[in-house]
């Protein structure tokens, strides 16, 4: 047994995640928790909400809510709807915990001590009416380029065209509107990743076994153009981790916050101490899980995230950690995802294009979505949700196949044995066949798993929901039952022990269906199967069940026309 920490990109606060965003980290990283589990490997998986920023602020200034209000609503929406897609977290914290904080500003305190932090004098726009200095974001006019009069500091979005704050005619404040703007000296605080490029380089460079969608891009990053930079990591900002020195406000600092993506990361780590927290755990339940001086040398660490955050977590997150000199856990390995598309376009959450994670829910249960969505996970390149592949997807693999396999069997025994595994037949060739088909398969989908070749393991795992199926077609009970009642027994009772391996094995993917059919069984019986021989002969004759309800219900044209018609446009 062994140790295996898992996180998943922390999602943004602001507002309710798409389907894209779920398949990029949350799921496969569940996927695998999941899997761990199974094998009986001790397991901590770990997600929280990303909270700072001013995505985060403007999105509650919107909402017309006091940011720390709206923060914590929010997290409990998107708490609530993780739990509706069976994500197995073991805890789901929040980037504005007391314990983020006081990490955060531990690790500044340590890259300051170890010479990897610099002052740096910048000038930007201050609000006099505002009593405040202004994120690019914050400040609003007219666009030199296009004449749109609401182009943004760092954009504008009519043209698309990037801008400086000081490209713009007539500024103004986006907060106040007021124009009674200036240009001030302030100090920002950069982290030196230059002088951690080697370092950095070497182990990436170590890291031989990681995805090439992850490699390449942090090596584009570390030696395209004028590769690693020194990053600021503060912002004027009120809603952040303070810029604080053991307690005391930075000289200089006063007023600012760290840089979002600075506190983000190390979240993963608070968030493991909330957990302890939560349980009155000591400091020790979450310390030997991330310091490799208390135990967690032993531990494997593996991230899940889309491809956009694969700078972070290979260059800056890793200068954070090496920078500080103290022995953390660095992640082992980084699985990233490519983007998933909507029917012709991409999922935007500015934009409402999509389905979004509380309405996928309201529409089919969560293990319709976790099938469609980890089986067509895009890995090697981009992937599209399309509603005609939805539904062959649903109707043919969980309706057809699977749900179709356990209705069939079940209910033929409880028509001609009864409702309990009957005795008496042995094994023919054809149902030998299945079995050693299935010890291949089944060390097959286990090696995938591992792998997190997610695609590849729900090819498989289909296929083996299919092998029985098309055994039970050619066995065919049914007709032997009226000649050969004992032979006809012994298929029943593979049937019905296939039922049990299969719920077991497809946990990952479709944890209430996985459920149901053991519940159906009367069976707690879910280890993960040794030889497949083995695993079929655990439900004994005589041992009781229960014809379950139908698994799988199929989309018809009908709701699919109808629900590709209310997902074409916007979400208001
Ligand atoms: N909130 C970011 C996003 O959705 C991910 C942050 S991951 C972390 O893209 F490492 F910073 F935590
Ligand atoms: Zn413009």
């Amino acid at each position: 047994m062994s140790r295996i920490l898992i996180t998943s990109a922390i999602p943004y606060i602001n507002g309710i995640k798409h389907l894209g965003n779920l398949v990029g980290s949350q799921l496969p990283a569940d996927l695998y928790a999941r899997y761990m589990r199974g094998r009986g490997h001790e397991v901590m998986f770990i997600c929280a909400t990303d909270e700072h920023g001013t995505p985060a602020e403007l999105a509650a200034a919107k909402a017309g809510r006091p940011v720390a209000d709206y923060c914590a609503e929010m997290w409990q929406v998107q708490s609530d709807l993780a739990k509706g897609f069976r994500l197995s977290f073991d805890h789901f914290g929040r980037s504005s915990s007391a314990r983020n904080r006081a990490l955060t500003q531990h690790f500044a305190k340590r890259l300051a001590e170890n010479g990897f932090i610099e002052e740096v004098s910048e000038t930007q726009v201050f609000s006099v009416a505002d009593d405040r200095f202004l994120p690019d974001r914050y400040i609003e006019g007219t666009c030199p380029n296009c004449g749109y009069d609401k182009a943004r500091g760092d954009q504008c979005e009519n043209c698309t065209k990037q801008l400086d704050p000081t490209d713009l005619i007539n500024p103004r404040s986006a907060i106040s509107g007021s124009t009674d703007l200036e240009v001030r000296e302030t100090k920002h605080l950069y982290l030196r990743q230059k002088a951690l490029k080697g370092e950095i380089s070497a182990w990436i460079d170590s890291k031989t076994d990681w995805p090439v969608l992850t490699t390449s891009i942090a090596k584009k990053w570390l030696n395209d153009g004028e590769g690693l930079q020194d990053r600021g990591i503060t912002r004027d900002l009120a809603w952040g981790v303070p810029v604080q020195f053991d307690g005391a406000p930075w000289t200089g600092m006063d007023g600012k916050v760290f840089y979002v993506w600075f506190d983000a990361p190390i979240e993963y780590i608070a968030a493991t101490a909330e957990w302890a927290d939560a349980r009155k755990e000591q400091e020790t339940a979450w310390e030997r899980w991330w310091r490799t001086d208390k135990g967690a040398e032993d531990v494997r660490y593996v991230q899940f995230m889309g491809k956009d955050n694969v700078p972070f977590h290979t260059l800056s997150f890793p200068a954070t950690i090496m920078g500080s000199r103290e022995p953390w856990k660095l992640v082992d390995y980084i699985k990233s995802f490519n983007y998933l598309n909507y029917d012709g376009g991409q999922f935007s959450t500015s934009q409402g294009r999509g389905v979004f994670m509380d309405q996928a829910l309201s529409i089919l249960p969560a293990d319709y979505w976790r099938w469609w969505l980890l089986s067509h996970a895009p890995e090697s390149s981009d992937s599209e949700f399309t509603w005609e592949n939805f539904q062959v997807s649903v109707n043919k693999d969980l309706a057809d196949v699977l749900g179709n396999f356990v209705s069939r069997i079940t209910k033929f025994c409880r028509s001609k044995y009864g409702e309990a595994i009957p005795a008496g037949g042995v094994l023919d060739d054809r149902a030998l066949a299945l079995v050693a088909d299935l010890e291949s398969r089944v060390r097959a989908y286990e090696g995938h798993m591992e792998a997190m070749e997610i695609r590849k393991a729900a090819t498989e795992l289909r296929g083996i929901w299919a092998a029985g199926n098309e055994y039970l077609q050619s066995a065919a009970p049914w007709t032997v039952h009226k000649t050969d009642p004992e032979a006809a027994a012994a298929m029943v009772r593979l049937g019905l022990n296939l039922i049990r391996l299969y719920a077991v094995l497809s946990e990952p993917f479709i944890p209430d269906a996985s459920a149901k059919m053991l519940a159906a069984l009367q069976t707690g019986e879910k280890s993960w199967p040794g030889p497949v021989a083995t695993a079929l002969s655990v439900l004994e004759p005589g041992h009781g069940f229960e014809t379950p309800e139908v698994l799988f219900a199929k989309i018809s044209d009908e709701e699919r026309e109808e629900w590709a018609k209310r997902f074409s446009g916007v979400r208001t």
